[in-house]
C-alpha cells in the first residue's frame, strides 16, 4: 500500500504548487489527478495574474481592490497575505521559466482587467494558465525523486481513522480499473471546482465537484457556496470562454442599438466594472430586449476597436475560438457572448494555511474557500490564489508531517465497500435514466435559477428539483460494463458530486436573504451589512446520506470598513 507523507489530490496549478512546496521542505509527496495533470482546468484561466509588481503599484492597493471586489465579503486577513506573497510568486514562476509577456523596455508587461485599479496582471498572452501549467509540470518531473505521480486515477473517498483525522484515500486506476489504498499523513485537496453543475459553463468536463463533495460528506464544513461566478463572456451556444483580456485590451461591451450600455452601470470602469457588476448589466440589457444574436440573448463584444496587430499578439487564442466556435474573425467584426458560469467562490473552508477543521486535510484552490473572494472573485485573481495557497497547504503539510509517524488505519472494510459502490453501479438496470440525462437537468434548472438573478420562488424549486436528481443520479445506468478506462461509471460517481454541490449553493442562495456581489436576489435587491455581512457555513448532518445544515462565521475585516461599491 503506498504511504507518503502529503498526499495531492488534484494536480492543476494548486495541486502542482503544493507537491514542489512540499517537496521542497523535504516531505516524500505524491499527486494524484483523474486526468494527467497537464489537462487540469487550470489551463482555462486565461487573461492573467495579478499582482502589484509596478513600480508605481503597492499590495495594499490590490487587497483593497479584492475587498471591493469581494464586496466585503473576503477575509481580509487571507486577503492580504495573498496579495502581499503575489509580487514574489510571480518573479518565483519567472524564474521557474514562465514566458511573461514583456513591453518594449524588456520589463514584464502588465494589463488592465476587471474591478483592479491600475493595470496590475502579467500575462502569457491569453494562454497565462497554460504557460504556469506546463512550467510546473517540468518541475515535477525535476522532483521525480520525491514527488511520485499518480495520472489517471479517480478518488473515491477520504479514509479517517478512529479519531476522525484523515489519513489517506481509496482511489481507482482509470486505465485498469483496480482499486488501491493510499495513507498518507496529510492529504491535500486541490482538485478544482464544481462547474459542471451548470449547463453551459466555460469549465472542462473534469470539474465536477470531487473535493468539495468528498470533503463535505467526510465532515468538513463548506463555505460561500451561493457565491457563484457568471463571466461576462462567454459564447453563447458553447459557455466557451472569451478572456476578460479582450477588454483589458480595450473592447467594448454593445447593446442592439450599438450602446456602451455599462455606462449606466460602472460610469468610471466601465467594461473594466467587476464580473458580477457586468454579467448583470449584461443580463438587464438581455432581459429588457436589447440583446443581439439568437432571440436577443446575447450582447456584442467588440474587440476591432484594439489595433489587429496587438490582438494577433496579446489575444491569439480568442481569435482562434471565435474563428472556430463562432465563425467570426474578432479582429473585423463583433463577436456575441453572454454571461455564463464560471467559477465558485465558496468551497470547502480553510485557514490561511489550507487547514480544514478535519485534523490532516487540507484544501487549496477552487475546492477551497479561504475566502479571498468573498462575494465576487476579481479576474486573474483565480491564479494567484492556487499558488499562493497552494504553496503554503504543501509548506504546512510538509512541517506537520516532520513531526508524526505515518497513520495505522485499516483500510480493507473501505476498501471493499468502495469497490462493491462501483460494481453495483456498473451492474444497474438499464429502467431508470441515464447520467448523461440527469446532468444535464441539473445543469440547465442551476443556470435558471441559480444563476446572475435569483428569488426564492425560483431557487425553492431548484430545491426540491435537486432532491428529486439526487435520488435519480442514486440508480442512473451506464453503459460501459468494462474495466479499462471506463469513464461511464466515473461519471456516475461524479453526478453525485454536483448534486451534493448544487444543493448546497441552493441552500445557502435561499439562506442569504440580501443582494451581494454574483448573489442577486430579486426579492432582496440591496446589500445588508447589518444582517448578512457573514460567511454561510453549510455541513452535512449525520454524516453522507443527511442533510445540508446552515450556520454561520464571523467575516475578518483588519483595514477596509465595508462602504458602498461604485464601479
Ligand atoms: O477571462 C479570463 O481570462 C479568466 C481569468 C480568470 O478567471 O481569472
Amino acid at each position: 500500500m503506498p504511504a507518503h507523507d502529503v498526499l495531492i489530490i488534484g494536480a492543476g496549478l494548486a495541486g502542482q504548487r503544493a507537491a514542489l512546496a512540499a517537496a521542497e521542505k523535504g516531505a516524500s509527496v505524491a499527486i494524484m489527478s483523474k486526468v494527467h495533470p497537464v489537462r487540469s482546468h487550470s489551463v482555462a484561466a486565461a487573461g492573467g495574474i495579478n499582482a502589484a509588481i509596478s513600480v508605481d503599484d503597492d499590495w495594499h492597493s490590490h487587497a483593497y481592490d479584492t475587498v471591493k471586489g469581494s464586496d466585503f465579503l473576503g477575509d481580509q486577513d487571507a486577503i492580504e497575505i495573498m496579495c502581499s506573497e503575489a509580487p514574489g510568486e510571480v518573479m518565483h514562476l519567472e524564474h521557474m521559466g514562465v514566458t511573461f509577456h514583456r513591453n518594449d523596455k524588456g520589463e514584464m508587461d502588465l494589463r488592465a482587467f476587471g474591478g483592479a485599479s491600475m493595470k496590475r496582471t502579467a500575462y502569457v498572452a491569453d494562454i497565462t494558465g497554460q504557460a504556469l501549467l506546463h512550467v510546473l509540470y517540468e518541475q515535477l518531473m525535476k522532483h521525480h525523486e520525491t514527488v511520485e505521480r499518480f495520472e489517471e486515477w479517480f478518488t473515491t473517498s477520504l479514509l479517517k481513522d478512529d479519531a476522525g483525522r484523515c489519513c489517506g484515500v481509496l482511489a481507482r486506476d482509470v486505465r485498469s480499473g483496480r482499486m488501491e489504498a493510499f495513507t498518507a499523513k496529510n492529504v491535500i485537496l486541490a482538485c478544482g471546482g464544481a462547474g459542471q453543475a451548470y449547463k453551459p459553463t466555460t469549465n472542462g468536463l473534469i470539474v465536477t465537484g470531487d473535493g468539495i463533495a468528498m470533503a463535505y460528506r467526510a465532515g468538513a464544513p463548506l463555505m460561500d457556496m451561493e457565491m457563484v461566478q457568471y463571466h461576462p463572456t462567454c459564447l453563447v451556444e458553447t459557455g466557451i470562454l472569451i478572456t476578460e483580456g479582450a477588454r483589458g485590451e480595450g473592447a467594448h461591451l454593445l447593446n442592439a442599438n450599438g450602446e456602451r450600455f455599462m455606462e449606466k452601470m460602472a460610469p468610471n470602469k466601465m467594461e473594466l466594472a467587476s464580473r458580477d457588476v457586468v454579467s448583470r448589466a449584461e443580463q438587464i440589457e438581455i432581459n429588457e430586449g436589447r440583446g443581439v444574436g439568437p432571440n436577443g440573448s446575447g450582447i456584442y463584444l467588440d474587440v476591432t476597436v484594439v489595433p489587429r496587430k496587438r490582438t494577433l499578439e496579446a489575444l491569439r487564442e480568442i481569435v482562434n475560438l471565435g474563428r472556430d466556435f463562432a465563425g467570426v474573425d474578432i479582429t473585423k467584426e463583433p463577436i456575441t457572448i453572454r454571461p455564463g458560469q464560471h467559477y465558485i467562490m465558496g468551497g470547502v473552508k480553510t485557514d490561511v494555511d489550507g487547514r480544514t477543521p478535519i485534523e490532516g486535510l487540507y484544501a487549496a484552490g477552487e475546492v477551497a474557500c479561504v475566502s479571498v473572494h468573498g462575494g465576487n472573485r476579481l479576474g486573474a485573481n483565480s491564479l494567484l490564489d492556487t499558488l499562493i495557497f497552494g504553496r503554503r497547504a504543501g509548506e504546512h503539510a510538509a512541517a506537520r508531517s516532520a513531526s508524526m509517524g505515518m497513520p495505522a488505519v485499516d483500510t480493507k472494510a473501505q476498501l471493499r465497500e468502495d469497490a462493491g459502490r462501483i460494481d453495483g453501479i456498473i451492474a444497474r438496470p438499464h429502467d431508470g435514466r441515464r447520467v448523461s440525462e440527469i446532468k444535464n437537468e441539473l445543469g440547465e434548472l442551476m443556470n435558471k435559477h441559480a444563476a446572475v438573478f435569483r428569488d426564492e420562488q425560483g431557487l425553492q424549486h431548484a430545491l426540491g428539483e435537486i432532491g428529486r436528481l439526487k435520488e435519480e443520479a442514486g440508480k442512473a445506468w451506464i453503459d460501459d460494463r468494462g474495466t479499462v478506462f471506463n469513464q461511464d461509471v466515473l461519471g456516475a460517481i461524479e453526478l453525485g458530486y454536483m448534486v451534493d454541490c448544487a444543493e448546497a449553493t441552493v441552500v445557502a442562495a435561499i439562506e442569504r436573504k440580501e443582494s451581494r456581489g454574483a448573489q442577486f436576489r430579486t426579492d432582496y435587491p440591496e446589500r445588508n451589512d447589518g444582517e448578512w455581512l457573514k460567511h454561510i457555513d453549510i455541513t452535512l448532518e449525520d454524516g453522507a446520506g443527511g442533510g445540508p445544515r446552515v450556520s454561520y462565521s464571523p467575516v475578518t475585516i483588519t483595514q477596509w470598513q465595508p462602504e458602498e461599491r461604485k464601479y
